[in-house]
């Protein structure tokens, strides 16, 4: 898709589908009336002899924030459609007026579109629209025998006063480049994506970008010591791994070493805690942390923030045979606590507390973690917010303004403190389950906050987001690639330059 702006009228345009995000008082004005003459969708009005006026008003009668509607103008000479989105100016209401011209696009088969705001000015307002043009493109074609060919936007005109310049286009590329990563990696099935292909992944990353990249293979986990890693993966016939990958700034401007972490499950069978067969449907997702991570480094491997970044991915499948841990199974960690497995099926926890081990023992200065850890939390927030949990209002906060301007929900959970002794074990230090059904989601998180050394930690459980089972907005069915755009901004943010 070429996408570039330029300081274009309406009435000089000619293009196929022009694009009209306008505020609910422009567009109220427009309805009754009263719109100046410099108004776009007046001059549509003008252009179409009157008769835009006459449909708007029967397609949406009062105007209602993130709504819209098209008109076809079959027989006009400057555009053969109208796209009218009541917008606000908000970034994110931005990326969703993008997700509208995608959408119009394909219905009414216009290729060139031509994106004007009425009344809405945003500093970033071509950057958001690029944004939400970009990851609404997203396809995942691999497995059709027949791939979608059917054409696409090829061109967007946004009319702005300030250009996007060659420096920012490539940049938000350079970030969508992550995110499609993600969802790519999140919508391979687990038949196609072992630990394997996420330790592949990350050399290849690794290689073409300039990180150091370590793994450790099963032999090299025992020597380390990473056993809750090693006792997921004892059912399943795939060698199971911890994979890092290293960032260093040329110059750094702080101290800081942020560990990224995430959950690298590439299925999730339960194990001998079986899922019942409703509950495996979609468990392909299951290493959709590991996939936002990767997608990050790669990202931010590009765009070189000034501060050093450690990503942390165990990763394994959780299945069952001879070998598989039992239920009532006890194990030493890596940093020699010891859990006893009340739980196959809480395997996320039990994974991920190696990785946090080994970031300690690496000297992180702090550690952000993402993973589908917990169904409890898809009961508490719902599928459209991930859940925070974070011992560092700082930290919290900082991340719940980053997800915020990305457009990716979050929202802080409490770690109740009372809840830590359900996971005492009266044979081991800790349980990897309580004995309730009870807030799972904190559960899950009071586990892996014994593995953080005291570090500042913050943890999203993205079991509701990872994947979507319809596509709506800027985000399509499938693996969504949350979490990389949050993670960007926030390490930018921190180390920009
Ligand atoms: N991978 C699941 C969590 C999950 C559930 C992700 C639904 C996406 C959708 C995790 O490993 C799990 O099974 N958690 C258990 C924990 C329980 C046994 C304490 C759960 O949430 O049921
Ligand atoms: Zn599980
Ligand atoms: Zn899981």
């Amino acid at each position: 898709m070429k996408i570039s702006s330029s300081p274009i009228s309406l009435t000089k345009a000619s293009t196929e589908l022009i694009a009209v995000n306008a505020s609910e008082e422009s567009y109220s004005k427009f309805l009754k009336g009263k719109a100046s003459t410099s108004s776009p969708l007046q001059q549509i009005n003008s252009i179409t002899k009157g008769a835009f006026l006459a449909i708007s008003s029967k397609k949406m009668e009062k105007p209602k924030k993130g709504s819209s509607f098209t008109v076809e103008f079959p027989t006009e000479k400057k555009f053969k459609g109208v796209l009218v989105y009541v917008g606000t100016p908000e970034d994110e209401s931005v990326r969703k007026f993008a997700a509208s011209i995608v959408q119009a696009s394909k219905s009414l088969k216009l290729y060139s579109c031509v994106a004007i705001s009425e009344d809405i000015n945003l500093v970033h307002y071509s950057d958001s629209l690029l944004e939400g043009l970009e990851l609404s493109s997203y396809k995942f074609n691999k497995w059709k025998s027949a791939p979608d060919k059917s054409p696409q936007l090829k061109e967007v005109t946004i009319a702005s006063q300030d250009k996007l310049s060659a420096k920012t286009i490539s940049k938000i590329r350079t970030i969508i480049d992550g995110v499609t990563l993600a969802r790519d990696l999140g919508n391979l099935p687990a038949n196609e994506c072992f630990p394997t292909t996420i330790a592949e992944t990350a050399r290849e990353i690794g290689r073409e970008h300039g990180l150091e990249v370590t793994t450790w293979n099963k032999k090299q986990l025992q020597k380390l010591g990473a056993n809750a890693i090693l006792a997921v993966a004892k059912g399943s016939s795939e060698e199971a791994y911890l994979i890092r990958l290293k960032y260093t700034p040329a110059n750094s401007s702080s101290k800081r070493n942020i560990a990224i972490i995430g959950k690298g499950v590439t299925y999730d069978t339960g194990g001998y805690s079986l899922k019942p067969a409703g509950s495996m449907d979609g468990m392909k997702f299951d290493m959709c942390g590991a996939a936002a991570v990767l997608g990050a480094m790669k990202v931010i491997a590009q765009l070189k923030p000034s501060v050093e970044i450690t990503a942390y991915i165990p990763t394994c499948e959780n299945m069952i045979n001879g070998e598989a841990t039992r239920v009532g199974d006890i194990i030493t960690t890596l940093n020699g606590k010891t859990v006893e497995i009340l739980n196959t099926d809480a395997e996320g926890r039990l994974i991920l507390a190696d990785a946090f081990a080994q970031a300690v023992k690496d000297n992180a200065t702090e550690i952000i973690d993402l993973a589908t850890l917990t169904g409890g939390v898809i009961v508490a927030l719902g599928t459209y917010c991930a859940g925070l949990f974070s011992n560092n209002d700082a930290l919290a906060q900082k991340l719940l303004e980053t997800s915020n301007e990305a457009g990716e929900k979050l929202w802080r959970l409490p770690l109740i403190e009372e809840h830590r002794d359900d996971i005492k074990s009266s044979i081991a230090d800790l349980k990897n389950i309580a004995s309730h059904r009870w807030s799972q989601a904190i559960i899950g998180a009071l586990f892996l906050e014994e593995f953080a050394g005291n570090l500042p930690w913050a943890h999203l459980d993205i079991a509701g987001v990872a994947d979507s089972d319809k596509a709506i907005g800027y985000t399509p069915k499938g693996a969504t690639g949350f979490g990389v755009r949050t993670l960007v901004k926030y390490l930018l943010s921190i180390g920009s330059n």
